[in-house]
């Protein structure tokens, strides 16, 4: 059978965001900062598309959205301009669980003599908000707290947070990109400074993300050239990609309750078959509040690139967050930063559920995950691995 069980990586199309889009691929066309008809339609289309972004995270207007191509360049644009404004000094402030598009520009040229303050998770998943509010001082240039988790799934107190970077002056990115079109987002109730969402996470296509900016929040582009997006991101607006986006973003909107439950449904399916089908399976951050999609597990006595192999030739795709780097197996730096033990952390699989996944196909999975598991443990998979 098989199944796509990768879906925090990317999510298939929308066959009814596909269809919005196709008209932009084929007959209709415009560069959408043309003065002519052709211009004005696909401005048209672009601004019914940012409509939509606003209303699905409670944007208090469109203007406050700034097209990007990725969610990696809106958190880049954020950071990078941060460290613009330290001038080569003070501090930034990370949580340990952030996607590397957001320490990464720490670590460029860009980055010298900025230092970076990491707060890791407590062993639940969740940054300890005070913690993350202790290493704000003595002033930092931007601090970034993500939503939730696209590893482990955990979803953080970014609005406790946001009020801490308030109180201290402190501007706040939340990287909201797994988290959109899954539970509600609101730009008001987290109270950060920037937010990024990226289509291709909930069915929207490649190409198209977004960064909201509180209005008077200090801000630099990161693209310069034209006058596009107010100046904020200059490049001719990927049309097509944007309407796709704007059409995820309502469906998304409008069925927001009905497919957490369903993916929800998926995962507590998948994790409660553990018990029998996969005996010691540890479920990460099962105790703390999570995203409905995804599941991180690990498998004691496994090594989670064997496994993944094994379950990639039956046909099931599951993610492993982690590099392995000259022969040496790397298990994901968020697991660890969570406390969880090398030897689990090594064991562990993401598995992550959409909106084109079938209970059946949860049920077909789980005897075969368990006979992968139980033939790599017979096999002494993790044994001598360090
Ligand atoms: C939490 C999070 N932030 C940012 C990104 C980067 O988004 P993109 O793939 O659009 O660059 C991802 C993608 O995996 C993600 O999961």
């Amino acid at each position: 059978m098989g199944a796509y069980f990768d879906q925090n990586a990317t999510t298939p199309l929308d066959e009814r965001v596909r269809a919005a889009m196709l008209p932009w691929l084929g007959e209709r066309w415009g560069n959408a900062a043309s003065a002519h008809r052709f211009g004005q339609a696909a401005r048209e289309a672009v601004e019914a598309a940012r409509e939509e972004v606003a209303r699905l995270i409670g944007a208090g207007s469109p203007a406050e959205i700034v097209f990007t191509g990725s969610g990696t360049e809106a958190n880049n644009a954020v950071v990078y301009a941060a460290l613009a404004r330290a001038g080569g000094r003070g501090r930034v402030v990370l949580s340990g669980l952030e996607h590397p598009s957001v320490p990464g520009p720490l670590a460029t040229p860009w980055g010298a003599g900025v230092e970076g303050v990491r707060v890791d998770p407590e062993p639940s998943g969740v940054v300890a908000a005070e913690r993350f509010a202790a290493a704000l001082e003595p002033g930092a240039a931007v601090a970034a707290l993500m939503l939730a988790s696209n590893e482990v799934g955990t979803i953080q107190p970014v609005a406790t947070v946001a009020a801490a970077c308030r109180e201290r002056g402190v501007p706040l990115l939340c990287d909201a990109v797994q988290a959109a079109g899954k539970i509600p987002v609101s730009v008001q109730i987290l109270g950060a400074d920037y937010v990024t969402i990226g289509a291709h996470k909930f069915h929207g296509p490649l190409g198209a993300a977004a960064l909201w900016v509180r209005p008077g929040a200090p801000f630099a582009p990161l693209l310069v050239g034209g006058a596009q997006e107010r100046r904020f991101r200059a490049s001719t607006v990927n049309v097509a990609a944007v309407v796709g986006f704007g059409a995820a973003c309502r469906l998304a909107r409008e069925e927001l309750a009905e497919r957490a439950l369903r993916l929800a449904a998926l995962r507590d399916r998948f994790e409660a078959g553990l018990a029998t089908t996969a005996p010691g399976a540890v479920v990460h951050g099962a105790g703390a509040p999570r995203l409905p999609h995804t599941s991180s597990v690990a498998f004691p006595g496994v090594v989670q690139q064997e496994l993944m192999i094994r379950l990639d030739l039956e046909g099931y795709a599951v993610s492993i967050g982690s590099a392995c780097a000259s022969g040496r197996v790397d298990p994901s730096p968020a697991l660890l930063r969570m406390g969880i033990p090398d030897e689990l952390a090594l064991g562990t699989i993401r598995v992550s559920f959409g909106l084109t996944n079938r209970a059946e196909e949860v049920d077909a999975f789980l005897p075969i995950l368990g006979r992968a598991v139980a033939s790599l443990r017979a096999a002494g998979s993790a044994a001598g691995v360090r």
